[in-house]
């Protein structure tokens, strides 16, 4: 026993490095979602006397980074003086100088348009075939059905018989900073089927720009932390310290308010996050409680908490990895999905809300946090599993997209020493035994 405590040190040291390396590379490429992007298409499908109409399809291809309230925004820089005659599906925010056209008057001449979604009540004159999501976008896991949104313009104000000039400096608000658009570029033109599937029409022309998403970018304040508990042990492991800033010195300056204090007017902070005062200060906590240990399963209790006072979540998601998902999952009262990945070495499981059920994260009230939970039950790979080490907990653990600081291997909850009452089978603990110490000593070897 004296063995593996001390040849515990070493891999633990190891697992923190390596996290530390995981969290550098985080910001430019997304192991758990390396094909994850936003395109944007403009299908030209027919000529007009000064220019063309196009139908603009925005794609979320995300497996699980959605576009939240209050939505997205979409600009370009026109690469002659096109004017925009008319949209549908979406409008230009600004109509722009106008005062050269006579009789019919431009939707917007502005040389740089921004463009956002209509509400889903918008009335049939302003729709187009699948526009009007309020400028929200499902994750592609999630719900490939609402991932995309487009809306049409009619472009004009073109020299001579041009067939157009793709827009330039394309920039998406998702909803705030973080995505960088790539060049529009001419592709293959977008095929469709028509006569129940046995005729392919397509369209004229299609451009299309790739928008990818940078959390350095982004450059959010963090937003969630991860706390975690155990059968064996009655400590709880609470949020690292600080884990989304720490509150300023002085009475004044907190955005965070004390336990049961009252709340200030609504109107007067209704910008800014208020959330309850905490030593992580997230506005997001995930718990993860290690439940129980069966025969050939265990049984883990994932709560989120919401500590805001005025912001409820709506559509989150969480995204755990951790080798345990390789086996079959099951989650009693969240929605699940183990995502593709490619050269992890362990599991990526997606977990988001039952509609009509718990979708929402609600706000925090005076009396208690917001909060939804499930119990999920996974299978045993006998030769992996094991309680030692740190095994049982999440690797990695994103709220909504975000990466939520997890405590350090040295502060997990340690199994109590020579406990043979944590094992459903004397055997099999036995033989759990001699593979973790076999495991160690060629680790250190
Ligand atoms: C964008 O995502 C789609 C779907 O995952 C993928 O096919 C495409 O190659 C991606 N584009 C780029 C430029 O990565
Ligand atoms: C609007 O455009 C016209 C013609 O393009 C120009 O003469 C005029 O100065 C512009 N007005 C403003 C306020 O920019
Ligand atoms: C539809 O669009 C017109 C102008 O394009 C606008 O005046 C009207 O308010 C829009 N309707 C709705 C419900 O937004
Ligand atoms: C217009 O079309 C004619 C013939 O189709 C071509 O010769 C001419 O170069 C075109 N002009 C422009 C500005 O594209
Ligand atoms: C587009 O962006 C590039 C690089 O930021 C800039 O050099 C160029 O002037 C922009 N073009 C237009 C038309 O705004
Ligand atoms: C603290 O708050 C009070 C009332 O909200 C305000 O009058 C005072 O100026 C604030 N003090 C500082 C140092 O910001
Ligand atoms: C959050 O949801 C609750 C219940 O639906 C609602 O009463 C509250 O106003 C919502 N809060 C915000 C900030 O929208
Ligand atoms: C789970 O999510 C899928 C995809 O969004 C959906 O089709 C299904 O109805 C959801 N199941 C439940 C129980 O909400």
């Amino acid at each position: 026993m004296k063995l593996i405590v001390s040849g515990q040190i070493r891999p633990l040291a190891l697992v923190s490095a390596l996290v530390l390396v995981f969290r550098s590379l985080s910001d430019c490429y997304d192991p758990m979602d390396p094909n994850g992007n936003i395109t944007i298409t403009f299908d030209i499908y027919k000529w007009t006397i000064d220019g063309y109409m196009a139908r603009v399809t925005i794609q979320n291809y995300h497996q699980y980074r959605h576009v939240e309230k209050p939505g997205w925004k979409l600009g370009w820089t026109w690469a002659r003086d096109e004017v925009i005659w008319s949209m549908s599906g979406a409008f230009a925010t600004q109509q722009g100088n106008c005062s050269s056209y006579k009789f019919q008057i431009p939707h917007s001449c502005k040389k740089q348009p921004m463009i956002l979604d209509f509400p889903p009540e918008a009335s049939p004159e302003n729709r187009s075939e699948d526009c009007c999501r309020g400028g929200l976008l499902s994750s592609w896991a999630i719900d490939p059905s609402k991932s995309f949104s487009s809306f049409e313009i009619q472009v004009g104000h073109l020299e001579g018989n041009s067939t157009g000039y793709a827009p330039l400096n394309l920039t998406l608000m998702a909803p705030g900073p973080g995505y960088t658009c790539g060049p529009v570029i001419d592709t293959e033109p977008t095929v469709s089927s028509d006569i129940g599937g046995r005729r392919e029409v397509q369209v004229f022309r299609t451009w299309k720009s790739t928008c990818t998403y940078s959390s350095f970018l982004a450059n959010k304040a963090p937003v969630c932390c991860v706390s975690l508990s155990t059968f064996y042990n009655p400590l709880i492991t609470s949020c690292p310290t600080c884990s989304c800033g720490c509150k300023e010195a002085g009475p004044n300056t907190s955005s965070c308010i004390s336990e049961g204090a009252a709340l200030p007017q609504s109107d007067a902070l209704s910008d800014t996050d208020v959330v309850q005062c905490t030593d992580h200060n997230c506005p997001i906590r995930v718990h993860w409680h290690l439940k129980n240990n069966y025969l050939d399963h265990w049984r883990v209790k994932l709560t989120v908490s919401n500590y805001n006072y005025k912001r409820n979540y709506s559509n989150w998601n969480v995204l755990v990895q951790h080798p345990g998902f390789g086996q079959s999952a099951m989650a009693y009262s969240f929605n699940s999905s183990v995502l593709p990945t490619v050269g992890l070495e362990d599991e990526v499981a997606l977990f988001w809300g039952i509609d009509y059920y718990n979708t929402e994260l609600l706000q925090a009230d005076k009396d208690q946090l917001g909060s939804v939970t499930t119990e999920i039950l996974l299978k045993k790979d006998m030769v992996t599993f094991t309680l030692g080490n740190g095994w049982a907990f999440p690797r990695r653990i994103y709220f909504d997209g975000e990466s939520c600081q997890i405590p350090l291997p040295d502060k997990f909850p340690v199994l109590p020493s020579g406990s043979l009452s944590l094992n459903p089978i004397p055997n099999l603990f036995l033989l759990l035994t001699i593979t973790l110490t076999l495991k160690l000593v060629n680790s250190w070897l």
